[in-house]
């Protein structure tokens, strides 16, 4: 091949978010196996690009020639990166470019990339020169001494941040410690939790699939993978030099749901709720917008029935009144907690049918909550508020439930 002639873009892996066993056919031209894949995720970082494959691409041809690869994943950065990282694969024959178009987000650039990788090790490191190179190669070494995970932490000997104010030194700390309090046995395991420098085995990987939630995919490393042996080696966290950090409060939300959600779905609870097999995400969203019905109910029955207003009969009120709960009811959970299946079965006669089921189903329900109210009241607990909180509780499950079964059919949905 010339090696002037830049490479054309890798092809975006589609599908689960899953990591293979390295397939015995990866292996580059010469037969040579790969031993390490360097992934550098990117968002408009054009004046970096550069810089950082020229670093990275000393340091490794020194520490292990031809048994590495670089690749960029770049989210279609508007400042053409991933364009100016194709026009260098010529001059820098380890290094290919993916540009994707349909998927955005940190945590699923490095997956993507890895999916594509050939590599038996597979890292990260981000591509604005934050993350000094130089430590790579202590990583690397890490690795071959045995572990399964090294990570380049801001939080043991040799390791800190440059000039960080107090202000962003608490944000960084304080979610650390929320982190340990939600995730212990996840965050407990390395100091810096929060690094997205790292390397890790193929193996300890491979079959696992990662969650693209938020920005740091470390806790998904952690979390689902098998995790014997970890390093870790301290780093200073640089100042930027050229453009700016992609961080907004947004990452701070995304990354207590990754918690929540990791926590769910791993160690015993997630063991649990595996058994179990209960949608809790669909059902939560399913609850509060039975919440805000109640809210629309009881607008509605004021504005026609209180005889400051219409002051219409209460019963016909009620019954307008709970109708249109229904149907806010099903707005929401059509457009929102069951967005992924209704997004597959848009026509209008869908819609009115998925309407109409639910209508009946809620309607079944209130039937339940009536008879449940009056089994416990008479029979188990003589309190009627506790006793309609229990009722209110079976009909809202009855009514997630046959809805979820029925009414949006999330059972013939891969
Ligand atoms: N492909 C892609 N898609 N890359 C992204 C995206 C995205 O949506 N968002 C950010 N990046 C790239 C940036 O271009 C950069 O190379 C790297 O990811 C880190 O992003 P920054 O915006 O510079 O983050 P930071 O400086 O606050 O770094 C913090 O997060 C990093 C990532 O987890 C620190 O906690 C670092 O230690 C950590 O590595
Ligand atoms: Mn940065």
């Amino acid at each position: 091949m010339n090696l002037n002639s830049p490479k054309s873009l890798l092809t975006v892996p589609t599908g689960s978010l899953q990591i293979s066993e390295l397939l015995p056919t990866y292996v580059d031209a010469d037969d040579e196996p790969i031993y390490f894949s360097l992934i550098i995720p990117t968002y408009k970082e054009r004046d970096n690009i550069y810089h950082i494959v020229k670093i990275l691409t000393q340091l490794l041809d020194e520490f292990i020639p031809d048994k590495y690869e670089l690749i960029v994943v770049d989210d279609d950065s508007p400042d053409r990166t991933w364009e100016v990282a194709q026009s260098l694969t010529g001059e820098y024959p380890q290094l290919q470019v993916m540009r994707r178009q349909q998927e955005r987000g940190l945590s699923s650039a490095v997956i993507r990339g890895w999916q594509a990788a050939r590599g038996q090790v597979l890292g990260v490191i981000d591509g604005d020169l934050q993350h000094p190179p130089e430590v790579l190669t202590q990583l690397l070494r890490g690795i071959q001494e045995g572990a399964d995970l090294a990570v380049a932490s801001r939080h043991v000997e040799g390791g800190g941040v440059s000039s960080w104010s107090v202000v962003r030194r608490f944000l960084s700390r304080g979610a650390q410690v929320l982190g340990l309090v939600i995730l212990p046995s996840v965050l407990g395991r390395v100091t810096d939790p929060m690094s997205g420098y790292f390397m890790v085995r193929r193996s300890a990987i491979a079959g696992a699939t990662l969650n693209p939630v938020g920005y740091k995919i470390l806790l998904e490393v952690i979390g689902r993978g098998t995790i014997g042996g970890i390093t870790e080696v301290g780093y200073v966290f640089c100042e930027r030099k050229e453009g700016e950090s992609k961080v907004t409060w947004k990452q701070y939300v995304e990354y207590i749901h990754h918690l929540v959600r990791l926590r769910l779905s791993t160690g015993r609870l997630g063991r649990v709720r595996r058994k179990i097999n209960f949608p809790i995400d669909r059902f939560l969203r399913f609850g509060l917008v039975g919440l805000s019905g109640v809210f629309v109910d009881m607008a509605i029955l004021y504005l026609l029935s209180d005889p400051a207003t219409l002051g219409w009969p209460l019963t016909r009120s009620k019954i307008i009144a709970g109708e249109i709960a229904i149907l806010n009811n099903f707005l929401w959970n059509d457009a929102w907690t069951f967005a992924d299946v209704s997004m597959r079965q848009q026509e209008w006669h869908q819609r009115l049918k998925r309407f109409l089921k639910f209508n009946v189903i809620c309607l079944a329900g209130l039937v339940l909550n009536v008879l449940v109210l009056n089994l416990v009241f008479n029979f188990i607990i003589p309190n009627r508020y506790i006793a309609n909180l229990i009722a209110i509780a079976v009909a809202t499950i009855w009514n997630f439930w046959v809805n979820l079964k029925l009414s949006w059919r999330v059972t013939d949905v891969k």
